[in-house]
C-alpha cells in the first residue's frame, strides 16, 4: 500500500503530467498556425505520450490500492515568438519534470517503498531521453536560425521520423 504522502506526491504527477500533455498539444496548434505540418505532428505524438505518462501513475496508484484524486490543470503557453522559442520552453519544461520524478524516487527510498522505486525506474531513464530530445532540437534550431528552407526540411524529417515511430509495435 502506498504511503498518503507518495500517494499524494503521485496524483500531483498525474497533474504535472496532464499538463505538459495539454502544453506540448499549445505547442502542436501553434505549428499548425505556422503550416509546419511535422513539428506538429511531433508535438501532438509528444502530448499522447505525455497523457500516457499520467495514465501509468493512475494505474499504479490504483494497482497499489490507493486512491486517484484529479486535481485542476493550470492552463499552458499559448504564445510563442518562433519554433526555438518552443523547444527551449520545451526544454525548461522536461528539466523540471526530472526534478519532479527525482523528488517522488527520493520519497519512496526514504519510505523504503522499493515498489515504487521499480515503478519510477521507468520514469528516470525516459527523462533522459526526453531532455536529449529537446536538447537536440534547440541545437539544430539554433543552428537553423531563420533560414526558411532548412525549417521546411526539419519540418520534413520531423514529421517523416514520427510518421515511422507510429508504425513501429509498442
Ligand atoms: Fe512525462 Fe515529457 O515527461
Amino acid at each position: 500500500m502506498l504511503s498518503p504522502t507518495l500517494q499524494a506526491a503521485m496524483n500531483d504527477q498525474i497533474t504535472n503530467e496532464m499538463f505538459a500533455s495539454n502544453q506540448y498539444l499549445a505547442m502542436s496548434a501553434y505549428f499548425e498556425d505556422l503550416s509546419l505540418p511535422g513539428f506538429a505532428q511531433w508535438m501532438r505524438m509528444q502530448a499522447e505520450e505525455e497523457r500516457e505518462h499520467a495514465m501509468k501513475f493512475y494505474d499504479f496508484i490504483h494497482d497499489r490500492a490507493g486512491q486517484v484524486r484529479l486535481q485542476a490543470i493550470d492552463p499552458p503557453l499559448v504564445e510563442f515568438v518562433s519554433p526555438l522559442d518552443v523547444f527551449e520552453k520545451a526544454l525548461e519544461h522536461e528539466q523540471r519534470v526530472s526534478g519532479q520524478i527525482n523528488t517522488i524516487y527520493a520519497l519512496a527510498v526514504r519510505e523504503n517503498d522499493f515498489a515504487s522505486q521499480a515503478f519510477l525506474n521507468w520514469f528516470v531513464t525516459e527523462q533522459v531521453e526526453e531532455e536529449k530530445n529537446s536538447q537536440q532540437l534547440v541545437d539544430t534550431l539554433r543552428m537553423v536560425g531563420d533560414r526558411g528552407d532548412a525549417l521546411v526540411m526539419l519540418d520534413r524529417e520531423l514529421g517523416a521520423r514520427r510518421a515511422a515511430q507510429q508504425m513501429e509495435p509498442a
